[in-house]
């Protein structure tokens, strides 16, 4: 099996871990390793230089960083994207290690140690894009035959629903994809029977930990990790001077980043985008309980509000007016803070290894084991064990949570979130 692998959407720390352990279990097992370089962007680009080159001009994502780094060919390689004596080498395509171009080369074929130590690094080292051309048929028709090109007849996906659910989409226009390249002659009758299918598995790589029927999703523990830390950080400054600090942290439509960071850094008042506040006057809600923690004594006040978290009527429920209302109604001295992307970069903390290297190899077993009739595949975890789901069922959930937000029917989307729960 030749096999290739892409982080897309947003990054998330773990997603380096991930791209290293399907590139072992890989190797390990048998199978021809490549890395996508910017997501679904590189399979459209492939590797052709003269497409590259042209499109940096009308390039529909920003990759002007990228051709500044190619063309010094030096250590700095596109973002930190190191080849040791991996295969790649041994093409001749390179100086020598360390100090190959990549220039025009989005699909590139890997080795065991060009993914060395990549379990510690942040972000994702072959880069994600949010690609439009991959959105159109033309763009995914340039893709497939990219990859047929290299002989790649199965893909890994890293990323949140929407990347899933564009990995499910070609899998599915994969047939019809190869007989029109056939048809316009860019492939023989003999590759386009080589590669009538594809076999496709999605891994989630999500900060927000909002996929569906899958209990952790890659880089959300790190992004807690993160928050927690700057919660801790936070209340020493705000004990001292008997301070509120309103945090604002990410999650658009999942809450679990607000609610888990709440609970371990020990917060007056939280809110969810799955559970607006249910009385009339949240402001009241909320004021109410913080006079009740100061009367008993507490010095200072964390209110966490999740970046989509609105009140019944969908209103977002913004930081700065929290704090206009701590500070107007109760008088406390009230900061803002806003976590941002601190939460998403940096190291993995330790389980967001261990996940995307149980996962990874898990997904190049689900690959192995695929047939034509089988379901696209994602990778999960459920009560400590990794699972395989049918990926369009865990997008669709997913979904669904949204749509039932959407329309503020928020007892259903806290149904999905956790069918036990109870109002
Ligand atoms: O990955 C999801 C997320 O972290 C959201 O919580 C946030 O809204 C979004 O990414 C921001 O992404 P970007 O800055 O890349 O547009």
């Amino acid at each position: 099996m030749k096999l290739a692998i892409l982080t897309s959407g947003g990054d998330s720390a773990g997603m380096n871990a991930v791209v290293r352990a399907v590139v072992k279990a890989g190797i390990l097992k048998g199978c021809e390793t490549w890395v996508v370089r910017e997501g679904y962007e590189g399979l459209v680009r492939g590797n052709t230089e003269a497409l590259a080159e042209q499109s940096l001009d009308e390039a529909p994502v920003d990759l002007s960083d990228i051709s500044a780094s190619t063309d010094r060919n030096s250590n700095n390689l596109i973002h930190n994207l190191r080849f040791g004596d991996g295969d790649l080498l041994k093409d001749g395509t390179g100086d020598h290690p360390g100090t190959r171009s990549l220039k025009g080369r989005y699909i590139v074929r890997v080795g065991f140690d060009d993914v060395r130590g990549w379990f510690a690094e942040g972000g994702t080292l072959i880069g994600t894009a949010r690609s439009k051309t991959f959105r159109t048929q033309e763009g995914r028709l340039q893709a497939a035959y990219n990859m047929i090109k290299e002989g790649i007849d199965a893909l890994v996906v890293c990323g949140g629903d929407g990347s899933l659910t564009g990995a499910d989409v070609f899998r599915s226009e994969w047939p019809k994809l190869v007989e029109a390249l056939h048809a316009e002659g860019r492939i023989t009758a003999e590759k386009a029977s080589l590669h009538a299918h594809l076999k496709i598995v999605g891994l989630v790589g999500s900060i927000d930990n909002d996929m569906s029927m899958t209990d952790l999703t890659i880089g959300a523990p790190t992004a807690l990790h993160r928050i927690c830390e700057a919660i801790d950080n936070i209340n020493s400054t705000a004990s001292s001077h008997s301070r509120a600090f309103v945090l604002e942290v990410m999650g658009r439509h999942c809450g679990w980043l607000a609610l888990l960071a709440g609970v371990s850094g020990g917060a007056d008042f939280i809110f969810l985008p799955e559970r607006p506040p249910t009385s009339d006057s949240w402001e009241n809600e909320m004021c109410e309980c913080i006079h009740r923690h100061r009367e008993v004594g507490k010095r200072k006040t964390i209110v966490i509000v999740a970046e989509g978290a609105t009140d019944r009527d969908l209103k977002p429920i913004k930081a700065e007016y929290v704090k206009d209302v701590l500070t107007d109604r109760l008088g406390l001295d009230t900061r803002v803070t806003t976590l941002g992307h601190t939460q998403r970069g940096g190291r993995p903390c330790a389980y967001d290894r261990v996940l995307p290297t149980m996962q990874g190899i898990e997904a190049v077993d689900a690959l192995l084991e695929a047939t034509h009739n089988d379901p696209s595949y994602m990778i999960g975890i459920q009560e400590n064990k990794i699972i395989r789901v049918p990926l369009m069922e865990a997008v669709a959930m997913t979904r669904a949570v949204s749509e039932a937000i959407e329309a503020k029917d928020f007892e259903k989307a806290m149904s999905y979130r956790d069918p036990e729960f109870k109002e």
